[in-house]
């Protein structure tokens, strides 16, 4: 069955309905847009570690929301203590995922209404998210005004954040501004979240686009195809180190080489002010069946011994800058990026 949703129709990729927590199952997209309905801690985790429910900002939300389910079934510590643990190990790179749990962790334990303090905590994580999209959104169209080729990895948009999404956002705000010529988008193996996600949200912003296997990327850049490359992170390290997609320390490279401004957006939520440095991430290694394969079809011979990390980190000096919902750090520095967290601790 494949929904053909309006032009521009937002999308909702997780939304609480006051009982389960609906996410569009993103291992179907672009071709089916089914809806999980999940009523515990162990689904969420599941989803999640299945990449059903994806995106550094949207796994954060997802989780908290996940405790919420699992409270409902059992409100007690000791559900609560269980549903964190499992949540949290669902995937190690995202620092959301962590960041998120440890909030309503705390806004829940010893509380005599577990459930409705989980539950606000919950909805202020995923409010925060939500303004954070747009500020990026506004934040990053400035600084890249006057592009109108950019290239991006992996997906980042509303499947991948609440509202807008992070370097999505940031693009379709600015060709929302000033109209953008060509968005190119890698496909991101093994999994080709930039070919199926990525390209299904471009028709549905009905942006310019085109898609691009992710060898083709490097050789584009040095020929002068692209302005700037703006991608997602899904954990920043205190010194302005960023872990994103595998791959994406590649775009560095090429787009450093040609000249042209790598940009980074991401929430201050994906910022880890307790990993000094890239080399602190944990980099999640995942299924080597997943590179023996593209949508289920055998790529090569079966059995073939394959490494498939699913992120890389690109060195803060390579990045020209920085895009939070908290303003923009340029250079990308220790300092820029306490900057950016001090900001964030003064909100009202
Ligand atoms: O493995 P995924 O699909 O969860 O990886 C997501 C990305 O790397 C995105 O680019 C990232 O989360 C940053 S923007 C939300």
């Amino acid at each position: 069955v494949t929904t053909v949703r309006p032009p521009q129709t937002p999308v909702v990729a997780v939304r609480f309905d006051g009982r389960s927590l609906r996410a569009l199952d993103q291992t179907l997209l672009p071709w089916e847009e089914r809806e999980l309905v999940l009523d515990s801690a162990a689904a969420v985790a599941q989803a999640i570690k299945r990449l059903a429910i994806r995106g550094a900002p949207l796994i954060g939300v997802a989780a908290a929301y996940g405790v919420v389910v699992e409270l409902q079934r059992e409100p007690a510590e000791d559900a609560l203590e269980r549903a964190c643990q499992a949540l949290r190990s669902a995937r190690p790179t995202a620092v959301n995922l962590a960041y998120a749990i440890d909030r309503v962790h705390a806004a829940a334990t010893g509380r005599d209404d577990l459930v409705a303090a989980a539950l606000e905590e919950a909805r202020t994580i995923e409010a925060e998210e939500l303004e954070a999209s747009d500020r990026m959104a506004a934040a990053g169209a400035e600084l890249l005004s006057g592009a109108r080729r950019v290239l991006t990895h992996c997906n980042t948009g509303a499947l991948a954040a609440p509202g807008r999404g992070t370097a999505l956002a940031v693009i379709a705000e600015l060709a929302a501004r000033e109209g953008v010529e060509t968005v190119l988008a890698t496909e991101s193996r093994p999994l080709l979240q930039g070919a199926r996600l990525t390209v299904w949200e471009l028709r549905h912003l009905e942006l310019p686009h085109a898609l691009i296997v992710d060898s083709a990327a490097a050789g584009l850049i040095a020929t002068g195809a692209v302005d700037a490359v703006v991608v997602g992170c899904d954990r920043v390290a205190a010194n302005g180190d960023v872990a994103n997609k595998v791959g994406t320390y590649g775009l560095a490279l090429a787009a450093r080489e040609a000249g042209i401004p790598f940009v980074v957006a991401g929430p201050t939520s994906t910022i880890d002010a307790h990993c000094q440095a890239g080399s602190e991430i944990k980099i999640e290694e995942r299924d080597p069946g997943e590179v023996r394969q593209a949508l289920s079809a055998p790529l090569t011979v079966a059995g073939t011994a394959c490494r498939n990390p699913a992120f890389d980190v690109t060195p803060a000096k390579m990045i020209t800058a920085l895009v939070t919902d908290q303003g923009v750090a340029r250079p990308v520095n220790g300092n820029t990026v306490r900057a950016v967290l001090e900001r964030r601790a003064r909100r009202p």
